[in-house]
């Protein structure tokens, strides 16, 4: 990239440049104009529908627009949208309490208390910061293929060129250890460590899991030197596992945990889970955010948990999982990595000419780092058409080609 002295030394090229879109692009975006979404399909602005394997990126749980959740929403929109939390609103406490006591739903987790801010950066951010406030140590650790967000703190944690590129040295220092092995957590000192950060199931880097005993070293090692251990739940949480978050499915009581994504069914919505040693500790002005645990936000999720838990809709995962190991077992499929609806596709030869097949069948799934794996994180209630659809989609897939 040019540097901003470069392009102000560097005389425009001849000719008229190229009209600037309006939206700065970030993404590329599917090749349809997206105009509405319901349940676990979304339609193009002709009417056509696609089978939604992606969810907006892991975001719609309960799926797209969710009567119980559009009626939450719009009856809270006519009550108040928002205020800061400068003013007391009953429906933002009621949001903490229950979005704590889902979390503790499985197992006890230890949790004490909820911050609520707007995204998956601004969660992690915010758990690294208290980690600084809690030890006085600024350096973290963190793990070969961990993805943690773009803004520069949550970079600096992050392992992924494509995205870091540029930037070096990032913000803050941080060791990346090895994924998933014993013997490295054994040689590394956390003693100098703010905290350590890990996603229970890496994502972007193509579904890497990790073993029982690999969780529980890295708690042992960590309470031990006085490292907070941060669990970024950003995708893994909310049920999609098929349980409330991986901490319970794993049995560990981090200090901290992050969660966005599936939290509000879409509206935007944050939030750091803290445990109650650490939410004791934490004094007003330590942490806020404006837009933090809206109203409207809170009613989602509100909404949304009522729909997780009232409709089964984390037993419901984990049965459209079983459907999806038997049918794609023999198929181009190699391997099914991943657990609940947090699904990665192996398939050896590339990805590439899968993800458009599956398009051309009208099917939207994610892509990954990793040029051999598909990403499936649709919406928790996935139909059993839906399924058989892309079963049949793979099924008829001429691999080799
Ligand atoms: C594991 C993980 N953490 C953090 C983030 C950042 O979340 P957001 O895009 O809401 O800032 C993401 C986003 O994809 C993520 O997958």
């Amino acid at each position: 990239m040019l540097k901003i002295t470069q392009i102000y030394t560097t005389p425009f090229a001849a000719g008229t440049p190229k009209p600037l879109p309006a939206l700065l692009p970030t993404y590329a975006p599917f090749p349809f104009l997206l105009a509405k979404g319901h349940g676990d399909q979304v339609l193009d602005d002709q009417g056509k529908p696609f089978w939604d394997f992606y969810g907006g990126h892991c975001v719609c749980s309960t799926g797209h627009c969710h009567p119980k959740v559009v009626a939450a929403i719009a009856r809270q929109a006519g009550e108040l949208i928002f205020y800061s939390t400068a003013g007391s609103v009953a429906v933002r406490d009621k949001a903490a309490e229950a979005l704590l006591s889902f979390a503790q739903s499985e197992a006890k987790l230890g949790l004490g208390s909820v911050f609520f801010c707007n995204s998956g950066a601004e969660a992690n951010e915010n758990a690294l910061k208290v980690a600084v406030l809690m030890t006085g140590r600024t350096r973290f650790a963190a793990f070969e293929g961990g993805w943690h967000g773009r803004t520069l703190l949550a970079l600096s944690v992050t392992d992924d060129p494509k995205i870091t590129q540029g930037l070096e040295p990032l913000l803050a220092p941080c060791e990346r250890l090895a994924w998933d092995d014993l013997a490295a957590l054994d040689a590394y000192d956390f003693t100098q460590v703010a905290a350590v950060i890990l996603e229970p199931i890496q994502s972007m880097s193509g579904i890497r899991t990790a073993s029982p005993a690999f969780f529980q070293k890295l708690q042992a090692k960590a309470q031990a030197a006085g490292t907070l251990l941060i669990f970024d739940e950003v995708q893994t949480g909310m049920g999609r596992l098929g349980h409330p978050y991986a901490a319970s499915r794993y049995n560990i009581q981090p200090d901290l945990i992050t969660s966005a994504k599936g939290l509000a069914s879409g509206v935007p919505m944050g939030a750091l889970l803290i445990s109650e040693p650490i939410a004791r500790c934490l004094k007003p002005g330590d942490l806020g955010s404006t837009f933090g645990g809206s109203p409207l936000a809170c009613a989602a999720l509100l909404a949304t948990l009522e729909v997780i838990q009232g409709e089964g809709l984390m037993d419901r995962a984990l049965a459209a999982e079983a459907e999806l190991r038997k049918g794609l077992s023999g198929t181009c499929v190699s391997s099914v990595r991943g657990e609940g609806l947090l699904l990665g596709l192996q398939i050896p030869g590339g990805a590439a000419k899968l993800k458009q097949h599956l398009y051309s069948k009208r099917i939207l799934v994610g892509g990954s780092s990793h040029p051999e794996v598909l990403r499936l994180m649709p919406p928790l209630n996935l139909s059993p058409l839906a399924v058989a659809a892309l079963l049949e989609a793979v099924t008829t897939f001429p691999s080799g080609d």
